[in-house]
């Protein structure tokens, strides 16, 4: 079946982040700042969720859990969920996953915000790498815990790799406790290899480290890319915990509903003891992840060839309308990471710049990427072709136009 992921859905008065919730996120340092262009005017390229109708099974399923009209407190007591997730872990990765480490959690974040609380006492620090998707410094912050930052730095090649050298004097740093391992990478759209991952599994043993593997991205990846959950390098070592969800691969990140293995026994179990507070499930989410797991697969593999050519477009367009751009192509993910420092030498705050002067929505800089991101922007591709052709245009003409009026 031919999936159309060109149909453009009108997201407005659905309270959506992405439409609605933008102000707050990205200029909540700037809050008086007008923007010239009404809001369906901006063509939004920056919260990490799709212009996509989610797949159609999905919806069946979840219209089909409607119809059964009542939806009271709901738990997971059979089997079918755990089943469904963890023969798509066996399918796609080749990895086991013992039932009894999955936690449900209504988010990744909510998820590292506890855990980081759980794992490092006052004064233990969290371990990251740079630039880093936000809510990772955010939790070190929700937790009162210091945040210990190595950079990536690009090989000769150009691609983003750790900085070994960094990493292991910061893994040996005695108020270490926990690294924050994202794989893929957010914001780079790196996949990590085979021996990158076992450098740091090698680090994190040695030290003693407990270690948040947050695989939220890892079934995005464009085509011929595989990946490998940190958990089969490191089949044994109990202080591994892996977030995966079907909220970024299936467009469901509204219905709240994601993965948390937990190796460790008495982790999980202090874990848990916030169900008494948020662990019910949503069942319409239930029903949504249940049908992502089992039928989702068709839909997923269309989404990453139409991926695939919007990441071609955007190469292209690159090399064509703005050489002095920058871009390795993303493993992984929606998220294109692009230097535009040698276009831009003099703006600081290109989420502002390009909020205002191209009506275009994207995350940029420190602020939004922790360090390490100066120059950078990260554009979401996931969206119809048209509208990113759009984007592009009006992102080209704002750097001209800036470019050549200084
Ligand atoms: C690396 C990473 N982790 C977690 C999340 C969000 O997770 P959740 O929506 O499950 O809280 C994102 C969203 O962009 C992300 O990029």
């Amino acid at each position: 079946m031919h999936r159309d992921f060109d149909e453009i859905i009108d997201r407005r008065n659905t309270n959506a982040e992405n439409t609605d919730g933008f102000r707050d996120y990205l200029f909540r340092d700037r809050p008086g700042l007008k923007l010239p262009w009404r809001d369906e005017e901006l063509i939004r390229m920056w919260v990490a969720d799709m212009e996509f109708g989610v797949a159609p099974e999905i919806l069946d399923a979840i219209r089909a859990r409607l119809d059964r009209r009542i939806l009271g407190y709901t738990g997971i007591f059979d089997d079918r969920y755990y089943d469904a997730f963890r023969a798509w872990c066996r399918r796609h990765y080749d990895w086991e996953v013992p039932r009894e480490q999955i936690c449900l959690s209504p988010g990744v974040v909510p998820a590292l915000f506890l855990l980081t609380g759980l794992i490092c006492a006052p004064g233990e620090a969290v371990l990251i790498n740079t630039p880093a998707y936000c809510q990772f410094r955010r939790a070190a912050e929700y937790a009162g815990r210091p945040l210990l930052c190595s950079p990536l730095v690009r090989s000769a090649s150009g691609e983003f790799v750790p900085d070994f050298e960094d990493l292991a004097a910061k893994c040996a740093d005695p108020r270490c406790k926990l690294l924050i391992w994202c794989n893929p990478h957010n914001p780079t759209g790196r996949v990590w290899r085979e021996d990158e991952q076992r450098r740091v599994a090698e680090l994190a043993e040695r030290h003693g480290l407990w270690v948040i593997s947050d695989e939220i991205h890892c079934d995005l990846l464009r085509q011929g890319q595989t990946h490998t959950p940190l958990g089969k390098l490191m089949p044994d070592y109990p202080r591994l915990i892996t977030c995966m969800a079907p909220s970024k691969t299936f467009n469901l990140a509204g219905l709240g509903m994601s993965n948390i293995l937990i190796r460790d026994e008495a982790l999980r179990k202090r874990f848990h003891s916030r169900d008494g507070v948020f662990g019910s499930v949503n069942p319409l989410s239930l029903a949504g992840a249940e049908a992502a797991y089992e039928l989702g697969e068709p839909w997923l593999e269309e989404l990453r060839a139409y991926l695939d050519g919007n990441f071609r477009l955007l190469s292209d367009f690159l090399a064509e309308e703005l050489p002095e751009a920058e871009m390795q192509l993303a493993e992984a993910t929606y998220l294109a990471w692009v230097r535009l420092g040698d276009c831009l030498p003099d703006v600081e705050d290109l989420t502002a710049f390009f909020a205002q002067k191209a009506g275009v929505l994207l995350e940029a800089g420190d602020g939004l990427f922790v360090g390490n991101s100066a120059g950078y922007v990260r554009l979401n591709l996931a969206m119809p072709r048209s509208l990113l052709q759009q984007g592009l245009n009006r992102i080209r003409d704002a750097i001209r136009a800036h470019q050549s009026a200084n």
